[in-house]
């Protein structure tokens, strides 16, 4: 795929901006602080503690495997313990802006950029501030990440479900209520959530085709997509579909409607709370002006942490380092399918999973019952905790679905685990009807 040219439109995004994002104003502060870098410049701006009193003066990071060490010294330590600036350390910012270079296939034009945010969830909120007013309409792929939903449930959004399946988002049905909108009733909605790959909960990502014909649709209609892709390194798939940050402008002859979030939280720490955003150039301008007034900054901690394991990795040593990862969690989605195929095989379906730490079981309950009725009355006396679908419905559909994540459970445990959720539909049935199954 090539890059992408300097003449190829770019799409203008400020119009589906809300009115909330317009009311923040400048920090007085953080605003200046990128001029102290000035040569020659004298500043007296900042309240920034002086270094010579932390009490830290070196780090060491020795990496797993090789016991290689990465040294940082105190004049690394008086920027990484210092503040930084609110859109992100700007050499991390760079690197990540030459990953989606290589990896997304994006030009060096500056209709878009990178910033960084504390994790990936953090960076969500703040677009969805950019593009929606509280009470807007907003399209979800169902069933939908809840770390989403609580903040769009809290600022009173109208959630339009859009379906998934094996193959991820279901742009037909997208189309049809996009098409079938009642325009004199209600705007149609300016944004659409999404999780291609992996998502969290169904383990499912989407096919390139359906993420063409999204945007295509995205084109039509004019709404943005935003793609959160937490597990995109985390893909066991051997064809992986391109990003739709990749596809857009091969599908539509343009860029800028499509604003992309990946997370180090499942490849290098989730403590670290690092989170990338690529978007255009106006979105992240607004989302750094959010994080200045509200949180300042992402940790210059972390950052100098990941910096320095980026530097000396470089993109192939961080790429090697995510296949890797990806086959950790492919080893163990295939152990757990192993023991779900021998223990659940009577009690439950599923699609194996493509991507990430999930399986979406669908238990065979019998009629009437749901699987959060279910681990509720007898999950905590059977031993077994998972997720219930109602917890991913947006508008809390009773399921017969649960999510179980076989990142952490022991090899050993896996097959206890099976034994006990299948124990737990049969219970469902014996309470039912003395144990005949219909
Ligand atoms: C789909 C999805 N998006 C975002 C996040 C949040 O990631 P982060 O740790 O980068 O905030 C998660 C975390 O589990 C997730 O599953």
């Amino acid at each position: 795929m090539g890059s992408i040219a300097l003449e190829d439109p770019v799409v203008d995004p400020s119009p589906l901006f809300s009115s909330r994002v317009h009311r923040w104003e400048p920090g007085a502060i953080r605003s200046l602080l990128p001029l102290e870098a000035v040569p020659g410049m004298l500043s007296l701006v900042a309240g920034k503690p002086n270094p010579a009193t932390f009490p830290v003066t070196e780090m060491t990071l020795t990496l797993r495997g090789s016991n290689e060490k990465i040294v940082l010294d105190e004049s690394d330590l008086s920027q990484g313990l210092q503040y930084g600036l609110p859109g992100g350390n700007p050499e991390l910012i760079r690197w990540f802006e030459g990953l989606q270079r290589r990896v997304h296939g994006l030009g060096e034009d500056a209709s878009w950029s990178c910033c960084i945010g504390n994790g990936s969830q953090e960076l969500i909120h703040r677009v969805f501030q950019v593009f929606t007013d509280p009470g807007d309409l907003v399209l979800i792929e169902t069933p939908a990440y809840p770390g989403v939903v609580g903040f769009l449930r809290a600022d009173g959004h109208h959630i339009v479900e859009v379906p998934s399946d094996a193959h991820g988002l279901d742009p037909v049905a997208l189309e049809r209520t996009l098409a079938e909108w009642p325009v004199h009733s209600s705007p149609r909605p300016k944004v659409l959530y999404t999780t291609p790959t992996g998502s969290n909960p169904t383990g499912q990502s989407c096919t390139e085709a359906r993420k063409a014909a999204i945007l295509r649709c995205a084109k039509r209609f004019n709404f943005m997509i935003l793609e959160d892709d937490a597990y995109y390194f985390l893909n066991f798939e051997a064809k992986k579909a391109p990003s739709y940050l990749a596809l857009e402008r091969h599908v539509n002859g343009d860029t800028g409607r499509v604003v992309r979030f990946d997370s180090l939280s499942k490849i290098v720490s989730a403590g670290m709370r690092l989170g990338i955003l690529t978007a255009p150039l106006k979105v992240v301008q607004k989302v750094i002006r959010i994080t200045e007034n509200i949180n300042l900054q992402p940790s210059s901690t972390t950052q100098l942490l990941a910096l320095s394991l980026l530097r000396y990795w470089d993109y192939s040593g961080f790429l090697n380092h995510c296949t890797q990862t990806a086959e950790f969690y492919r080893h163990r989605r295939d152990l757990f399918v192993a023991a779900a195929d021998q223990y659940l095989q009577q009690n439950a379906s599923w699609e194996v999973s493509t991507a990430g730490m999930f399986l979406w079981l669908t238990l065979r309950l019998p009629p009437g019952r749901d699987s959060f009725e279910l681990l509720r009355r007898q999950g905590m006396e059977s031993g077994i905790l998972a997720i219930p679908g109602v917890a991913f419905m947006p508008k809390e559909q009773k399921m017969c679905q649960i999510r179980v994540s076989f990142s952490l459970i022991s090899e050993d445990n896996m097959a206890e685990a099976c034994r006990r959720i299948s124990r737990l539909v049969e219970s469902a049935w014996e309470e039912k009807s003395g144990g005949a199954r219909e």
